[in-house]
C-alpha cells in the first residue's frame, strides 16, 4: 500500500467512524439497569472481576459487546447478557458509558 492509499483509507475511516456508532446516551442511561450490579450505574465496577466501563471509548465498548454476542470474545456471563441486546441498545449503552467523565491520578511517588 502506498502512503497515498493509506492516507485515503485513513480519511475514509475517520469519516465513517463517527457515523458508525451513533448511540443515544439518554436511551442508554435507561438501559444500563441490567449492567449496574456488576459494572455500576456510573460505570465504576461493583463486582471485583468486572472492569470499569466509565469513560471507555464508545467504539471500543460497541466492539467488545458485539464480540461477546458473536462468540468472538468468550465469557459465560457477558456472552448471555450480550445475546439479549439489540444493535441499537448496544450503541446506546456504549454512548452512555463513554459519556461519563473519569479522572486518573498517578500517585506522587510514581510520577
Ligand atoms: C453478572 C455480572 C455482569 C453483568 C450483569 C454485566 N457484566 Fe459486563 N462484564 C462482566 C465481567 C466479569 C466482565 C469481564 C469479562 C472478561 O473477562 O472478558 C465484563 C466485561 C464487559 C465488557 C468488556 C470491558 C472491557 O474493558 O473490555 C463490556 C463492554 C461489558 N462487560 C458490558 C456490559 C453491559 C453493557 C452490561 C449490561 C447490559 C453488562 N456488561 C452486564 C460482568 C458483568
Amino acid at each position: 500500500m502506498t502512503s497515498t492509499q493509506f492516507a485515503a483509507g485513513l480519511a475514509a475511516l475517520l469519516l465513517i467512524a463517527p457515523m458508525a456508532y451513533a448511540g443515544d446516551p439518554q436511551l442508554g442511561r435507561e438501559a444500563v439497569g441490567a449492567c449496574a450490579t456488576c459494572h455500576g450505574r456510573d460505570g465504576i465496577a461493583m463486582a471485583p472481576d468486572a472492569p470499569n466501563l466509565a469513560g471507555q471509548p464508545e467504539s471500543y465498548l460497541v466492539e467488545q459487546i458485539q464480540a461477546y454476542r458473536s462468540g468472538e470474545r468468550e465469557h459465560e456471563q457477558m456472552t448471555l447478557i450480550a445475546q439479549s441486546l439489540e444493535d441499537d441498545e448496544i450503541d446506546d449503552i456504549a454512548a452512555y458509558f463513554a459519556a461519563i467523565e473519569i479522572t486518573a491520578t498517578v500517585p506522587d511517588d510514581l510520577k
